[in-house]
């Protein structure tokens, strides 16, 4: 069934197995795994590089929304004929522009999660947002900035750069028209050297549009990435134009090493390139030279060489150690420009028989799929929440993540690489177009040093390029893969294939990749025993964190492992993959929640109940399944929680996920049995249900090894806050997360709570977002209030640029529910060094 079909199912008749709990450890674990900083050698690299600025651009923006068909709404935008007619009189990008009124925010930005839900259901796929065509007013928005050039950048190259914004951007600076981006997922950048006023103030806007999407999932809509001011000097290295590739040869390393340099000046230049190699540490390793190269007016030469590391630290799942390259480019003995390239040493095989393989050792692919989109946020994520979500997905046993179904960000990339997770990297459109092929090679060069990667992909399910059109599916299969070996001859290239994999786009790949259809994987191995496979998208089970029952009545799913009629079980897709030596592993869809696709419901959910863990990166109970199979650690997860007032007498599905050899259940004190866990499965009993507690003892080689329990609870007396770290950055980026509960009487969490708690935030931080992980929640993102859902919420506060305290109130709400010891909690924010910045004026 195509996907768009299947997606308008009704989900009437799920054929659902059996029946969350609190994030407990993983939350704990996930800040231990976020601390430190990842990045020790760059102070000292940056130095080296010091004749370029790469200036963030984030901070000080005015905002305002137009309009999709009003042009009085829309800035006068677009009234007559004569807008572009003449370059420079765009008067509402000029510095004289009054914008006082508009409001005033900081970069990366997601307007559409400010907006509220409307019950639209050809909206359904993004999370019930009005944008499109139909919605004019809150479809397109204005984003302004001042800011000053010195004089003394007159003779530079000056280019503004954008990580990605949803959807079409307009720019202008100065009140010149500078250019168009139109897709949500590739960065982009202009050089504005020539438009800029030196020694003066300058003014840069762009109209973001999302009428149009590029997906089925949400998207948000603005300037949800990090945004840049770089400068260079006129003689410079190519963008993106730095490769370092390694061979491993024994104990050594042999680093193949490229740039193209670049001459914008006014007159021909003689340049020599180096290369210095610096460790985790920022020790010089290697270095190495290319002979000096005349470079015209306008031209451009490239340079290569060649280095030798003597035993390399390898990167690894476990061992994620980097290097960096400081590639610098000068004339008569100055350094003119420079960059930093981090890279990794390690080996990458997929196998037809033997399946994957990292540095010679065979691993499965343990994977996820995910979109950028997180409770509170939306889809601009600071870097932050993209580590945090790493360290979620870590922390069950995850070692790699699929970007689906666009680019990644710079930071998703980043951290991958820095916390040992590896990556399927996949641009949005599969065409050779002009507009795929660039969307395809901007995401190849961005990220090919990355040892992150093992793997492109050149889009997901298809069906016209894999079946009906399958004559010029192959032609745009093959040139997408010529292309990608082109820029990175050191990596595979797949898709994520719902078809058979037997023509058209596949014909060319590298490996072959199965959506579900786990009959197909088989057959296919079969016939093509020397084409490696593995599972590009797997699961679509489902599950709404904390809930044991399944209703269509209030939306809900049972947490005990239930699946969509198309899909598999976290059990069946891994005891498949996992258990095949040919196979290479795969990618479960979905690691976090999302909104849009609110599968398997409708209105009033708003978002998918696909992921392993919510909204918000709180475990749902197939986390732990994952944990006891992915994980290298001893486990054991037991769920339900034990609060079913006004069930006494009912039958409850326990279950318990471990990898322990047996578990033994007890119902208050009284014994349940003992079960073997069988491989890659899980335990499970039934229990008549009398208030109490369920404890479940797991045993290794006869030997008591874990226990847990859980205790039905009084009622909620208090609030708890707890936050992943107490201290956190100055610099008016670094966030902290806090996690809401309510207690009872013995200070136990109350897993069924709902009740509404409010927020005071004051002191040297702000809300940015609040969640609880609900699919069915349609409370505001932003406003600085939140039911608990199952128990639990989320606040997403973020740092000013001053060192102090952020203070936290936490108080209830509305007059329903029980009176509620109020929870208080300081944050302190340490002074660092700022990231560089274009300044706020
Ligand atoms: C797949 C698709 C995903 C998502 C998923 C839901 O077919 O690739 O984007 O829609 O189905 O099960």
């Amino acid at each position: 069934m195509s996907p768009i079909s299947r997606r308008n199912l009704l989900y009437s008749g799920l054929a659902l197995s059996a029946s969350s709990v609190l994030a407990r450890s993983a939350w704990g674990r996930t800040a231990a795994l976020l601390t430190g900083d990842p990045d020790a050698a760059s102070a000292e690299a940056l130095a080296a590089v010091a004749p370029r600025e790469q200036l963030l651009f984030d901070f000080g923006w005015k905002f305002r929304f137009g309009h999709g068909s009003d042009p009085a709404r829309d800035l006068g935008f677009g009234y007559g004929q004569g807008d572009f007619a003449k370059t420079g009189e765009f008067e509402f990008s000029k510095t004289s522009f009054d914008d006082s009124s508009w409001r005033k925010l900081n970069l990366p930005h997601d307007w559409a999660v400010e907006l509220p839900f409307v019950h639209d259901e050809a909206q359904n796929s993004h999370g019930f947002k009005p944008l499109g065509r139909r919605y004019p007013e809150t479809s397109v928005a204005w984003y302004r900035r001042d800011f000053e050039i010195p004089a003394t950048d007159q003779d530079r190259r000056i280019s503004v750069e954008f990580d990605g914004a949803f959807r079409s951007v307009l720019i202008f600076v100065n009140g010149c028209f500078i250019g168009r981006n139109d897709n949500g997922y590739a960065p982009f950048r202009f050089d504005i050297t020539d438009f800029l006023s030196y020694g003066a103030k300058n003014c840069i806007m762009a109209r973001v549009d999302a009428s149009f999407g590029d997906g089925w999932f949400y998207e948000g809509a603005g300037i949800y990435r990090h945004v840049w001011l770089t400068k260079t000097d006129a003689l410079h290295l190519g963008k993106w134009d730095s490769t370092v590739r390694a061979t491993v040869n024994g104990s050594s390393a042999t680093l193949a090493l490229g740039t193209v340099v670049e001459n914008q000046g006014k007159q021909a230049e003689s340049a020599k390139v180096r290369w210095q190699i610096l460790d985790a540490g920022g020790k010089v390793v290697a270095t190495a030279e290319a002979a000096p190269q005349s470079i015209d007016v306008d031209g451009c030469a490239t340079f290569t060489a060649n280095a030798t590391l003597a035993d390399p630290a390898l990167w690894s799942v476990e061992t994620p150690n980097l290097y960096s390259a400081i590639v610098t480019v000068e004339t008569n003995g100055k350094v003119r420009d420079g960059e930093r390239v981090v890279f990794g040493v390690r080996t990458v095989l997929f196998d037809a028989e033997k399946g994957f393989f990292l540095n010679g050792k065979s691993i499965k692919i343990q994977g996820t799929c995910n979109h950028q989109d997180h409770a509170g946020v939306g889809a601009a994520l600071p870097d932050r929440l993209q580590w945090f979500r790493l360290a979620v997905l870590k922390e069950m046993g995850c070692n790699a993540v699929r970007t689906s179904h666009n680019m990644p960000t710079p930071e998703w990339v980043e951290g991958c690489d820095r916390m040992g997770l590896m990556m399927m990297c996949e641009t949005r459109q599969m065409s050779s177009s002009p507009e795929g092929l660039a969307q395809l090679e901007v995401m190849v060069k961005r990220y090919r040093n990355s040892p992150a990667i093992i793997l492109w992909s050149i889009g997901n399910e298809e069906g016209q390029m894999q079946e009906e059109m399958a004559e010029q599916g192959a032609k745009v299969g093959a040139t997408m893969v010529r292309r990608v070996h082109e820029l990175d001859p050191t990596r595979v290239v797949s898709a994520a294939v719902n078809g058979d994999n037997k023509q058209g786009v596949s014909d060319s790949f590298d490996v072959i990749g199965f959506n579900y259809n786990l009959q197909r994987p088989d057959e296919y191995h079969k016939l093509h025993p020397n084409r490696p496979i593995y599972g590009s998208e797997t699961s679509s089970a489902i599950s709404t964190r904390g809930e044991y029952t399944t209703s269509p009545l209030r939306n809900t799913v049972n947490a005990y492992d239930s699946v969509v009629p198309w899909g598999e079980t976290a059990e069946e897709w891994w005891k498949f993959y996992g258990t095949r030596e040919w196979a290479a592993g795969g990618f479960a869809w979905t690691g976090f929640d999302y909104r849009g696709e609110p599968t398997p419901y409708g209105w009033p959910s708003i978002n998918s109940q696909f992921g392993i863990v919510d909204m918000c990166g709180f475990p749902k109970d197939t986390f732990y399944y994952y944990k006891a199979w992915w994980g290298t650690e001893p486990s054991l997860h037991l769920f339900p929680h034990w609060n079913f007032e006004g069930r006494e007498g009912d039958t409850i599905p326990v279950w318990v996920y471990s990898n322990l050899d047996e578990v033994e259940l007890f119902a208050n004190g009284k014994s349940q049995g003992r079960q073997k866990v069988p491989h890659l499965g899980h335990v499970e009993w039934k229990v008549k249900y009398e208030p109490g507690f369920i404890e479940a003892r797991g045993f290794k080689g006869g030997k008591l090894a874990l226990t847990e329990k859980r205790e039905t609870t009084g009622p909620a007396v208090s609030i708890r806050i707890t936050a992943d770290r107490n201290e956190i950055n100055a610099d008016g980026e670094d966030l902290a997360f806090l996690k809401v509960e309510v207690l009872d009487k013995e200070g136990r969490a109350v897993p069924t709570a709902s009740n509404l708690i409010g927020f005071k935030i004051s002191g040297q931080g702000a809300l940015i977002g609040v969640g609880n992980g609900d699919p069915n929640c349609q409370e505001s993102d932003k406003e600085p209030r939140r039911s608990l859902f199952n128990g639990l919420s989320q606040v997403i506060l973020q740092s000013t640029k001053k060192p102090g305290e952020i203070h936290i109130e936490a108080a209830k709400e509305g007059w329903d529910g029980p009176e509620l010891t109020p929870a208080k909690l300081v944050i302190k924010t340490r002074a660092v060094e700022l990231r560089s910045s274009v300044l706020v004026s």
